[in-house]
């Protein structure tokens, strides 16, 4: 499990490991738009501030990736303990 921070409101939200970051955000009531949720269509593409991205999509290049300053959170997840996100 990881932890995503809304820059925002400082929250902390925990991601199960069976859990997507969007069905985290979700249930803290934060809503990301989605469309594919398979990584494919960048519809959810949030910002990242802090953290290092799992990227599990096949939006991004790998150039892209590398700069972990975006990822598509109905499939990626972190590989810090904690990502935060610019929600
Ligand atoms: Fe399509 Fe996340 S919803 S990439």
């Amino acid at each position: 499990a990881f932890e995503v921070k809304i820059a925002s409101s400082g929250q902390l939200v925990r991601v199960a490991p069976q859990q997507t970051v969007v069905q985290a955000l979700a249930e803290a009531g934060l809503q990301v738009l989605t469309s594919c949720e398979q990584g494919v269509c960048g519809t959810c593409i949030t910002r990242v501030l802090e953290g290092e991205c799992d990227h599990r999509d096949m939006y991004f290049t790998d150039e892209e990736k590398a700069r972990h300053d975006q990822f598509t959170p109905c499939c990626s997840r972190a590989r810090s303990p904690v990502l935060v996100l610019d929600l």
